[in-house]
């Protein structure tokens, strides 16, 4: 007891800001070029700003490093969105907001991650596949096209439309800004987020 008295002590505690946190899982899904990932980026930076602890599953990053090898098959696909789900429950609930991004094409999958997070939020970032097609960031959809690459999501492979997303984010009319907001005032409506000072007034 007497250490928790000492004044050096007593420093460490006046220097922490102790918050309640409250983990979630933001479930970013959507085409590949509808803007996951640099919506997420953007989330990051604004939860960053407000001191919370903030991580993205992205899924070019996760197949880098924790899924090398696998393919684009349902059941590959599968293994690797049952991994990111894992990796952003032991996260959330030790109080991180993970936002994860992946395509995640199938329904039966994601509804069996919101199973597994308790504290879950489904967004559909929804851009018509003319645009990312149009879009074409990496020139997959080209190559897809072409037939260079079998099985590409919105091609010939399947993209199942969220059901009951909390949010849908319109990123083919939408800003990034205005996409991220929608995202932002959501954790805060379902208290994840303490509202911003400047958004009470
Ligand atoms: S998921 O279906 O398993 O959720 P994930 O989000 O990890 O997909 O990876 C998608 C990324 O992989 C795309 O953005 C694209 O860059 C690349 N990719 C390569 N082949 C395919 C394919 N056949 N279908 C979709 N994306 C592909």
């Amino acid at each position: 007891m007497l250490v928790l008295k000492s004044k050096n002590f007593q420093k460490h505690i006046s220097s922490y800001k102790i918050v309640n946190n409250k983990g979630v899982t933001v479930w970013l899904t959507g085409l590949s070029g509808a803007g996951k990932s640099t919506i997420a980026r953007h989330i990051e930076k604004e939860l960053k700003a407000r001191n919370r602890q903030v991580e993205v599953l992205d899924g070019d990053l996760i197949r880098t490093w924790l899924s090398q090898g696998l393919g684009f098959s349902k059941k590959d696909r599968d293994i690797n969105v049952r991994r990111v789900g894992f990796v952003a429950n032991l996260l959330s609930r030790n109080g991180v907001i993970v936002i994860a991004a992946t395509i995640s094409p199938y329904q039966d999958i994601r509804d069996e991650i919101r199973a597994i997070n308790k504290n879950f939020i489904e967004v559909y970032v929804n851009a018509p596949l003319e645009i990312c097609e149009a879009r074409d960031v990496k020139g997959l959809y080209a190559k897809a096209r072409a037939g260079e690459i079998k099985g590409f999501t919105g091609i010939d492979d399947p993209y199942e439309v969220p059901m009951n997303p909390e949010v849908i984010c319109e990123s083919g009319k939408e800003t990034v800004e205005e996409s991220a907001g929608k995202v932002i005032r959501a954790l805060e409506e379902l208290g994840y987020l303490q509202v911003a000072a400047e958004s009470l007034s």
